[in-house]
């Protein structure tokens, strides 16, 4: 007797599609991400691949990250993280751009690659290039022995296990997460973290899984919201601080898949350009849970209401103040500012996932997308 079982649909593991699953995995691949890597115990963040390369990691005098697509967008998230943990100078450079722009690189600055798949093309020719002026380079890659951290000095694997779906989603917060626990382990070395806010701060991460398991127990509501947008023909994201390159991801996941026009902007240049396309046809999805700008961020949706435009907010819960004004509202946890980003990008993953899907798109193999460029 032979049972008639689709591999795929295995592999699936009951979902419907590789990205759902994907984004509903987040919580366990974020845990694999730190597993073995955060003691808040001992206070302490261990990244055993970046241990021969500490001390020059530690005096560098600037970090330049690059990347392409959705491990740019962690770059983006990786500059705000390390710039105000460790007091580093951070520049993000899409990797395409470096490569052929003739960059100034010293030997003393650090270069940081990062790409899920480790093979894109223009990461590994600019790494080439970085290395042949003879700064360190370092990868956070998802695919292990691929060729990015083969051609890198040293490195740290984010663990979160093959991805799929060609949208980056459980990758991208796990590149995240690398990048906050090397935040954190350069500024306890800099002295730029107290003892205290370590441990806060690796508590604090030690908490993401758990939080993004609620915000998963809005889909519901968030699948809601989506059918009442999937006809529209353009989206507005915003975000300020760590919620702008959110915005930005957010954006790029619904044009990925369900291949409506979406910008993201950081919400205070709104006034100076995307305020003209606001009106009453105009979903704009607002970033706006509790953080140092959340005042400013209130400001902003109040210049789109004054336009008639639509305010989709992503809120923290019990947040009474926005949903006075914003036609809709998504809640997420409340965590340190600095991990924000983590959670506000997973209620994004499932509004491009559901929009994509009710327009009958292909979400797991987008139509002239593919998972690993390879090509220049
Ligand atoms: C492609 C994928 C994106 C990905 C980008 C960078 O465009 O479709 O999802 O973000 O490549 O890939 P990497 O493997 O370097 O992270």
């Amino acid at each position: 007797q032979t049972i008639d079982l689709d591999i795929e649909e295995i592999e699936k593991g009951g979902f419907d599609h590789f990205m759902l699953k994907e984004i509903f995995e987040q919580p366990r691949s974020i845990k694999d991400t730190f597993r073995g890597r955060l003691s808040a115990d001992l206070n302490d963040i261990h990244l055993g691949g970046l241990y021969s390369v500490l001390p020059r990691l530690v005096e560098a005098k600037r970090i330049i990250l690059i990347g392409c697509g959705t491990s740019w967008h962690a770059a983006l998230l990786g500059e705000y993280l390390i710039e105000e943990l460790a007091r580093i100078p951070v520049e993000v450079e899409y990797a395409s751009e470096f490569r052929y722009r003739n960059p100034v690189i010293y030997p003393d600055d650090v270069v940081i690659a990062i790409s899920q798949s480790g093979e894109t093309a223009d990461t590994l020719a600019a790494i080439k290039l970085a290395k042949s002026r003879g700064a360190m380079v370092l990868g956070i890659c998802n695919v292990v022995g691929s060729s990015i951290p083969r051609e890198t000095h040293a490195g740290v694997y984010t663990h979160a296990g093959p991805e799929i779906g060609v949208a980056s989603t459980k990758a991208f917060t796990a590149q995240v997460t690398v990048l906050t626990m090397i935040a954190i382990l350069l500024g306890k070395h800099r002295k730029t973290v107290t003892n205290e806010l370590a441990t806060t701060l690796i508590n604090e991460l030690g908490s993401i899984p758990a939080k993004i398991e609620r915000i998963l127990e809005s889909n519901s509501k968030i699948e809601a919201i989506a059918r009442l947008f999937k006809d529209s023909t353009n989206f507005l994201y915003l975000g300020r601080g760590y919620f702008f390159p959110v915005a930005l991801e957010g954006a790029l996941k619904l044009k990925e898949i369900s291949y409506i026009h979406a910008e993201g902007y950081p919400a205070a240049e709104m006034k100076h350009g995307p305020i003209a396309l606001i009106d009453d046809k105009m979903p704009v999805v607002v970033i706006a849970a509790k953080d140092s700008s959340y005042d400013k961020v209130v400001s902003n949706i109040q210049e789109v209401k004054a336009r008639k435009g639509i305010v989709i907010a992503i809120v923290s819960e019990g947040d009474t103040t926005i949903k006075g004004m914003a036609d809709y509202t998504i809640e997420i946890p409340e965590v340190h500012e600095t991990m924000e980003g983590l959670l506000a990008v997973v209620p994004l993953q499932l509004l491009s996932y559901h929009i994509a899907l009710m327009r009958g798109c292909n979400v797991d193999q987008p139509r002239n997308l593919a998972k690993s460029v390879t090509v220049e």
